[in-house]
């Protein structure tokens, strides 16, 4: 039976790397939806795409800062077999984060939410929804005031956690209140306690038809989000080698062991790794 997959934020980057090999080990009959915000950026990758892929390659614009946007997508394809929401909105060291707060959060946080609630009821028997997050995305990187907005909660809580750090991000009170300055922290960690969340609630039924939801961290990959924040790309991994351990996943047997989770190279982080970070920005 024909397999549709689709990526958000496709037409640069780990996504791109995530279609191209998609399109290498799905089968020729099968669809691989190349998303992005931008017509031309989005043709320009699907045409690139296509010259290297067996699989069928389709460029679809899809701004995922709409959360209508993606409803709307999830009604027209109805069952997705496969979707990963990879897409994160530029963010640099060198602007206030506040001005930058909107945006990133709608592509990152906004978008994770509307994935979950529109694709997962989606999902065939089979089906594979992975949210791409980070290892930054445990909840030990944050002050633990700010633990019990994003432990055991729903996804609806989620929401409302996101909500009220971008308010307190515009009001000035993020920072006593215990949020880092550095946007991408908070963001990955509400990323994986949506999955978490989502999870919970889906576990039992989603195991007995194979489906799989989870959060998956590239590792540190030299890519356009990745370059105002780090110097050292000696062991960085090219959007290529981060994409393979992700369509492992995809592709895989499902482990019940990596349901829910937040999975590296095939690998699950447990979800109180980490200390307290943030970065030295305005
Ligand atoms: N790179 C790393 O070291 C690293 C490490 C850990 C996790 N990650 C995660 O990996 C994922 C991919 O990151 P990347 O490094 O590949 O970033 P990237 O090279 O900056 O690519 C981001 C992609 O998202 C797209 N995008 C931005 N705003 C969008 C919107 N409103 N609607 C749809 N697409 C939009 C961009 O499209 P345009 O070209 O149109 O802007 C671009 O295609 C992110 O979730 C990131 O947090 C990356």
């Amino acid at each position: 039976m024909t397999r549709t997959a689709l990526v958000t934020g496709a037409n640069q980057g780990i996504g791109y790397a995530l279609i191209e090999e998609l399109a290498a080990r799905l089968a020729p009959s099968d669809r691989v939806l190349l998303t992005g915000r931008d017509a031309d950026r989005v043709a320009a990758a699907a045409d690139r795409a296509r010259a290297r892929a067996t699989s069928q390659v389709e460029g679809r614009v899809l701004d995922v800062s709409d959360p209508e946007a993606i409803a709307s997508l999830a009604g027209e394809l109805g069952h997705t077999d496969i979707v990963i929401s990879n897409a994160i909105a530029p963010l640099v060291p060198d602007r206030p984060q506040a001005e930058q707060a909107d945006e990133f959060l709608a592509v990152s946080n906004g978008a994770t939410h509307a994935v979950l609630r529109s694709f997962a009821p989606t999902l065939p028997p089979g089906g594979r929804l992975l949210i791409v997050a980070s290892g930054l995305g445990t909840l030990g990187y944050l002050d633990p005031r700010l633990h019990p907005l994003f432990d055991e909660v729903t996804l609806a809580e989620v929401e409302t956690a996101v909500d009220d750090w971008r308010r307190s991000i515009h009001d000035g009170t993020a920072r006593e209140k215990g949020w880092p300055a550095w946007l991408n922290v908070p963001s990955k960690v509400a990323q994986v306690a949506a999955v978490r969340a989502a999870a919970t609630r889906r576990r039992a039924e989603d195991l007995a038809n194979g489906r799989l939801i989870a959060a998956v961290c590239p590792g540190l990959v030299d890519t356009r989000a990745s370059r105002p924040w780090f110097d050292d790309f000696s062991r960085a991994k090219t959007p290529a080698e981060s994409a393979k351990p992700i369509v492992d996943l995809v592709l895989n047997p499902l482990d019940p062991a990596m349901y829910g989770e937040l999975v590296q190279f095939g690998k699950v982080l447990p979800w109180r790794n980490g200390e307290p970070m943030d970065r030295e920005v305005s």
